[in-house]
């Protein structure tokens, strides 16, 4: 699984290279992203943005990724299982951005497929769930490859770019996991 990629947990350490990464893509990502303070753009944005992951991590409330380029180890972006609630549910929310310039080689595929095993694997969890706008159908089909199904339409969903935007919810649960 993850094929030109791999995904370890975000760190400190990665601060500066997060901040390029979001610096490069800031207009890319603004369509898809809630509006950012200004301050997220600086390395002390960053390293807090990573600092409050680790804690999250710790906590089990979250666990976010940067996906690396098996090649070159460089970054090519950021992959995460968050809003983890445990009891009856043992449910997360995943989001991801790859890199514009690294996009169409099959990265977000790989690390949606590695963020899952990880998911239902050391995380135990049973349902994961992706919510995409209509207008973005790359994202969609990289759920649909691994192994998402549609479960309807949720009108304004999510504060996105300023704006309640509708979003496609996507969901897979371990059995589906575990047969596809
Ligand atoms: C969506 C995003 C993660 C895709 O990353 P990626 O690494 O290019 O994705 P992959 O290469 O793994 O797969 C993309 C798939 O979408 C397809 N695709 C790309 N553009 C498409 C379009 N306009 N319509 C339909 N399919 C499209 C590709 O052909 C590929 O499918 P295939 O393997 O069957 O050919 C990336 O564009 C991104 O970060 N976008 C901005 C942030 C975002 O949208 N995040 C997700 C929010 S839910």
């Amino acid at each position: 699984v993850g094929g030109p990629v791999t995904i370890t947990p975000v760190g400190a350490s990665y601060a500066p290279a997060l901040l390029d990464l979001q610096l490069r893509n800031r207009s890319f990502l603004a369509p898809f992203d809630p509006a950012r303070p200004e301050a997220f753009y600086t390395l002390q944005g960053q390293r807090e943005s990573a600092l409050i992951a680790e804690a999250d991590r710790e906590a089990g409330r979250g666990y976010a990724f940067v996906i690396v380029e098996a090649g070159s180890g460089e970054l090519a972006g950021r992959i995460g299982l968050s809003n983890v609630v445990r009891g009856a549910w043992q449910n997360a929310t995943l989001g991801y951005f790859v890199d514009r310039a690294r996009n169409g080689r099959g990265y977000a595929s790989g690390a949606v497929g590695l963020a899952l095993a990880f998911a239902f694997g050391s995380a135990d969890l049973h349902r994961v769930q992706a919510a995409v706008m209509p207008g973005n159908p790359a994202s969609a089909r990289v759920l649909e490859k691994n192994g998402f199904r549609k479960e309807g339409f949720s009108p304004r969903y999510l504060h996105i770019a300023g704006a309640w935007e509708d979003h496609d919810v996507f969901a897979i649960t371990k059995e589906e996991w575990l047969h596809s």
